[in-house]
């Protein structure tokens, strides 16, 4: 059995590469609208869980003061990178969602794109709901997605992806178990390093909650539910969702 390393370590490399195809610009606009929709005007806006900051420097150019944090310094280095190449602020540090703290409140904070789902326990979901909660302004908003067992079932179970490219190549292998409600990802990362491919492997797990779950978690937390829509659209999130989008607002 090889050593792993550390999730998105090594996928940093090649995360932006491998998300060619996400529309961050839609995503981007699709928070501005929840925000519109609410009527709500947030100004520093946190983004727990960035990644290489996709996201932040498109919110940051549409005006908004953009904070982000996570676990993998890897991803925010790269983050830091290109807010930088493109002249954009953004304010980065290294946090685990469960122990996110903050010295300033935020008007809004965001989880996007499944990272939500990398909470493999309702305690770990409930302590990142009370941790963002206490990091929100009064009546604060929190915006955030999960992705859903149908979307892991048909597209992710059982499949393994695999390709190769210039500077690196990778396999990744996907295995859904119904009872945990646990995905199991192991991702195979092939990475030029001089005139050689190194070899590093990544375990990767991550959690299906139902909405009525988020829902009470939610509500113990301290946040109100505002809704639970089919990501980018304002429907009522269904059996055929891929992917839910949840607004909630801290009560006051
Ligand atoms: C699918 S990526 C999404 C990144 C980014 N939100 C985007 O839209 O591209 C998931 C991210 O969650 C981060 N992450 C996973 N567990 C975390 C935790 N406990 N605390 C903070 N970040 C975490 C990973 O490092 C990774 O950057």
């Amino acid at each position: 059995m090889s050593d792993f390393v550390n999730p998105y370590t090594k996928f940093a490399y090649a995360y932006d590469v491998m998300m060619e195809n996400v529309d961050y610009v839609r995503w981007a606009e699709y928070v501005d609208d929840l925000f519109a929709l609410y009527n709500y005007h947030p100004k520093r806006v946190l983004n727990i869980a960035c990644g290489t900051g996709s996201i932040d420097i498109l919110l940051a150019q549409k005006g908004y003061e953009m904070f982000g944090i996570d676990l993998a310094f890897e991803m925010l280095a790269l983050a830091k990178k290109k807010a930088e190449r493109r002249g954009v602020k953004l304010n980065l540090w290294q946090q685990d969602m469960r122990e996110l703290t903050v010295s300033k409140p935020f008007d809004a904070i965001l989880c996007l794109y499944d990272s939500i789902n990398y909470m493999t326990t309702e305690k770990d979901l409930k302590t990142v709901f009370i941790r963002a909660s206490e990091a929100l302004v009064p009546k604060g908003m929190f915006i955030f997605d999960v992705t859903t067992e149908r979307n892991i079932i048909k597209h992710f179970h059982m499949k393994t992806f695999a390709e190769s490219n210039k500077d690196f190549s990778y396999i990744w292998k996907n295995l859904y178990v119904p009872k945990d409600k646990l995905c199991k990802t192991i991702l195979t990362f092939f990475l030029k390093e001089g005139d050689c491919y190194k070899k590093y492997d990544e375990y990767h797990v991550q959690k299906i909650f139902s909405v009525d779950q988020v829902k009470d978690l939610l509500n113990e937390a301290g946040f109100k539910l505002l809704s639970s829509f089919d990501a980018f659209t304002f429907n009522k999130c269904g059996r055929s969702s891929d992917r839910i989008n949840f607004t909630a607002v801290k009560k006051t």
